[in-house]
């Protein structure tokens, strides 16, 4: 798939199908996860591969009940290790700890809409309930839960914003480039 396809055809999907995920793709899916960048090159992700039926429906309870994510062949759970980050970078550690997980699993998602799978960023749930399922130790930052399947709906319809929406130029409110665009672009 060409790099611009997967960007649009990664999309948020609810619904799943029963069939497993083989094992080897859940690897890969954790390896697009290595690859983020990460201030002073300080390594903050850790992730929790979770399988066990139990386990997957008391998570989808934990984030209020959403229930899909029950329906996952897999969910990987997303925390971040702050503490060598906060002796290098203080209180801006908390920032980067936070942009960095997200730089993860956009790579995450990415890699699984190019393997032909199906997920959702999930961020709402009780940090505390899913840290007590998955016994993660309190300084362990919770960040996101990523429901892993073969995907059983078609995405919804939504608007995506258009890029005069959210570009500007030169200043903050600049909307009008005197650039011409270059030829073929
Ligand atoms: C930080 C964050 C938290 C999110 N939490 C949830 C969630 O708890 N449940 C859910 O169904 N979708 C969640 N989403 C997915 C968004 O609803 C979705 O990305 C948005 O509607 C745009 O749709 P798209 O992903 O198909 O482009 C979250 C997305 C982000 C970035």
């Amino acid at each position: 798939m060409e790099f611009d396809e997967v960007i649009k055809k990664r999309r948020s999907i609810r619904a799943y199908k029963k069939k497993k995920v083989p094992f080897s793709k859940i690897v890969k899916i954790c390896e697009a996860a290595r690859y983020a960048p990460m201030a002073g090159n300080i390594y903050t992700i850790r992730l929790i591969v979770v399988e066990d039926k139990e386990k997957k429906a008391k998570l989808a309870e934990a984030s209020f009940h959403q229930d899909f994510i029950a329906e996952a062949s897999h969910v990987i759970v997303v925390c971040s290790d702050l503490s060598l980050l906060k002796r290098s970078y203080g209180e801006r550690a908390f920032i980067y700890g936070r942009q960095q997980a997200g730089a993860a699993i956009q790579n995450m998602l990415l890699k699984i809409t190019e393997l032909g799978l199906a997920s959702c960023w999930i961020g709402a749930f009780d940090e505390n309930a899913v840290k007590r399922i998955l016994r993660i130790p309190e300084p362990i930052q919770v960040e996101a839960l990523l429901p892993i399947g073969f995907g059983r709906e078609k995405p919804r319809e939504i608007v995506k914003p258009e890029l005069k929406t959210i570009l500007n130029f030169e200043f903050y409110g600049l909307k009008v480039s005197k650039k011409e665009p270059e030829p073929g672009v």
